[in-house]
């Protein structure tokens, strides 16, 4: 058995982790070994990777350059692939990632506009070791929508970086998401209920994958 890896992407205040619980609670319910994360992260306080989230995220930090940046996300990246994810797909586990290596070819590269896109995607390989989700969700927001909606909390570095950058994100995705239509899969907004009913549309199929039976 080889797992399920579905990693959700979306500007910020897209609505992934209300629907990454959703989907974690369905997939629990027909028996499935559930594992979730975020990027960038580890799963206690303790793992460097949230050492790394801390760095990333503090407005402290706004002349950070754009190759470290790319860099420590792609660290936390590394570690979790390493540490967890692979072990959890050996084991036939269906693992739920807010975020993988999409993020950064739409922050990073499009976003940032200054590296060639390929090269983070380069970077992206040797992070992972060449690790492709069997499917990605993408929820799609308008750049200012999801900043109106993130920034309710305080807004961390990347959501401070301005709305320019924030739609050249959007539009990065949409780019992903057409050169990929297989693997990525665009989730228009809607209800909480409507965006998990499109979700499953595309989760179901793979359910038999995973050893998993619909119901
Ligand atoms: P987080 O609070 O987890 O945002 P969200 O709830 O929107 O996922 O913060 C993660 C931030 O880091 C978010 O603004 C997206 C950004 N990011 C990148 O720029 N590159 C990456 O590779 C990843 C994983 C995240």
């Amino acid at each position: 058995m080889s797992g399920l890896f579905i990693t959700f992407e979306g500007g910020d205040g897209s609505g992934k982790s209300t629907q990454i619980a959703t989907l974690a609670a369905r997939l629990q319910s027909l028996g499935a070994d559930v594992r979730t994360f975020r990027e960038p992260g580890g799963v206690t306080p303790d793992d460097a990777g949230e050492r790394i989230r801390t760095i990333l995220l503090d407005p402290a930090h706004m002349g950070l350059d754009v190759r470290a940046e790319l860099l420590l996300y792609e660290a936390s990246r590394a570690q979790l692939t390493a540490q967890h994810y692979r072990p959890a797909l050996a084991e036939g586990a269906v693992v739920l990632c807010d975020r993988y290596a999409d993020s950064s070819v739409a922050y990073q590269g499009y976003g940032r506009d200054v590296l060639p896109v390929d090269e983070v995607r380069e970077l992206n390989r040797i992070a992972t070791g060449g690790l492709v989700p069997d499917l990605t969700l993408l929820l799609d927001i308008e750049a200012a929508d999801g900043l109106a909606t993130a920034s309710a909390t305080g807004p961390d570095r990347l959501e401070l970086a301005g709305l320019e950058f924030h739609e050249r994100v959007r539009a990065g995705y949409l780019a992903i998401a057409a050169a990929e239509p297989e693997r990525v899969r665009l989730v228009p907004r809607g209800s909480v209920d409507e965006v998990a009913a499109a979700i499953w549309t595309h989760v179901e199929p793979l359910l038999a994958r995973a050893g998993l039976d619909a119901r």
